[in-house]
């Protein structure tokens, strides 16, 4: 909201102090440059050198991916994480989970809201936190999540999950303490360091997160350790798991597949145990809220145009000819179309990430200015979204402009997973864990809304979080 009051206030080029000095950028013609996807010109630095001397002392810059401005390391990390990822196994994987999580949703379900009494309503956008929590640590890691389960307990008066609950507090204690580390990192940032070095409040929590992290450094050091040890008593002809960590413990060694290729090159050496818990931990720290409350948004939308809704509804029963309880397929996906377009524009018209960051790290010319080294810049996804230049009527909810034979949006005018060489690199995953959520939410519920002319509940920083989405489920027809 005050980026947007700005926007209208002083229209697509603006300054802004927090502190230090941010220039908002709020048009595509202006962050080219910035989201050039050439290696000769990588923008990749996001923080000064000021910005990140807390993030120093707590031990996080110069690892993994999200924060990473070490080009080296950050291309190095990148490199095995994108391998990973985009590997077909792992799409597979994707869709499998998907599946088999929100069978474990839909029994959860069915107890608590179709066959239990008085318990209709409920939060939407609680579960699909717990659902995209079981779902990324139980793709990066391999490692089973229960926090759908846990969730359920605290829930169900009388039926518990059918899981140890040693196992569910295991897992929900670890969930707990990631929460923890995305939510108060910032504050090392933000809170000046003789503050948290000698002011008892400020020094009490950072002190806590200190020990939090180093809680869950050694949970994903025994996580990793563990797994090298099966990965050794694995015979080389029998197959592996097809989760992140076990494909970037095995990235370039001999159970790689493309070991053989790669065994020249001095940069691919396997990586080691800090660099794999460093890309594992971002990853579950960028691919959790990201994608929990792009599905509540999505529901949201779909509950305020019933059009829309209909027009899915027909494309997921022609494409499941109405059996609802089949696992889902990579090639339904492909045949998903309208609920790709959906989820397209509900991210265009309402992106969880409203805005991301840069910093130039030398002088540059940006939007006809000269600006000095070290300046901060912020690109507003929400305004460039929104700009009626680059999209017909905008503010219209219209999936169907994604339909449109050949139809590509304006460079740089859609960028809800960022741009250029630091662009999203969960996109596909995302994309697909969504359409596949999606499809097997409305195959076999109907979603309303408790109230429909409430407005929806969110609260902004980087990302903007749905705080409640309250509905009411039945089973379709
Ligand atoms: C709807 C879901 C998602 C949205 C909207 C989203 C959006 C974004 C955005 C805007 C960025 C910043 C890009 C830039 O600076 O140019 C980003 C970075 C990143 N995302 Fe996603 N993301 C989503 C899902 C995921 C998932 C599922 C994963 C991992 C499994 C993931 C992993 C990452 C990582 C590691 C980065 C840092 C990349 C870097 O700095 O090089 N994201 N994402």
């Amino acid at each position: 909201m005050f980026y947007d009051s700005n926007h209208k206030k002083y229209g697509d080029l603006y300054e802004v102090y927090f502190g230090t000095r941010v220039i908002v950028l709020n048009r595509s013609e202006y962050v080219e440059k910035l989201l050039s996807a050439s290696k000769k010109n990588p923008f990749i630095t996001k923080l000064s050198e000021d910005d990140s001397k807390g993030f120093h002392e707590l031990g996080i810059m110069g690892k993994g991916i999200l924060l990473n401005q070490e080009f080296q390391s950050w291309v190095y990390n990148r490199h095995f994480f994108t391998q990973a990822i985009l590997s077909p196994k792992f799409v597979h994987e994707v869709t499998y989970w998907t599946s088999k999580l929100f069978n474990e949703l839909e029994s959860y379900w069915d107890k608590l809201y179709i066959n239990g009494v008085n318990k209709k309503a409920f939060d939407f956008n609680t579960w699909s936190n717990q659902f995209t929590n079981d779902m990324i640590i139980s793709l990066l890691t391999g490692e089973r999540s229960y926090t759908m389960a846990s969730y359920f307990n605290g829930l169900s008066d009388n039926e518990k999950a059918e899981r140890p609950s040693a196992l569910i507090d295991e897992t929900v204690k670890f969930v707990h303490a990631i929460r923890k580390h995305v939510l108060g990192f910032s504050m090392f940032q933000i809170v000046s360091p003789f503050l948290r070095h000698y002011f008892p409040y400020f020094k009490n929590k950072s002190d806590d997160m200190k020990q939090n992290l180093k809680y869950l450094n050694q949970r994903f050091d025994s996580i990793i350790k563990k797994r090298r040890q099966e990965i050794e008593n694995t015979p080389l002809d029998k197959p592996l798991s097809n989760d992140m960590l076990t494909s970037v413990i095995i990235a370039n060694t001999p159970r790689d597949v493309n070991y053989d290729k790669n065994v020249n090159e001095k940069s691919m050496r396997p990586m080691t145990d800090v660099e794999i818990r460093g890309i594992i931990f971002d990853g579950i720290v960028a691919g959790t809220d990201t994608s929990a409350n792009t599905i509540s948004y999505i529901v949201y939308y779909l509950a305020h145009n019933p059009d829309v809704k209909k027009k899915m509804l027909d494309e997921i029963d022609r494409v499941f000819e109405d059996d609802k309880t089949r696992p889902i397929t990579e090639s339904d996906i492909h045949n998903l179309k309208y609920c790709e377009a959906i989820v397209k524009e509900v991210s265009r018209i309402f992106s969880v990430v409203n805005s991301f960051a840069r910093c130039l790290e030398k002088p540059e010319e940006i939007a006809g200015y000269q600006w000095p080294a070290n300046t901060h810049v912020r690109i507003s996804i929400d305004a460039i979204h929104h700009n009626s230049e680059y999209w017909e009527k905008p503010e219209n909810f219209n999936p169907d402009r994604w339909m449109i034979e050949g139809f590509e949006p304006k460079k740089n005018s859609f960028i809800t997973f960022g741009g250029g060489l630091r662009v999203c690199p969960g996109r596909k995953f995302a994309m697909v864990e969504l359409v596949c959520l999606m499809a097997l939410l409305f195959r076999k519920y109907e979603i309303d809304l408790i109230n429909k002319e409430a407005p929806l509940k969110t609260l902004s920083s980087v990302i903007t979080v749905c705080t409640e989405l309250l509905v009411e489920i039945k089973l379709r027809n």
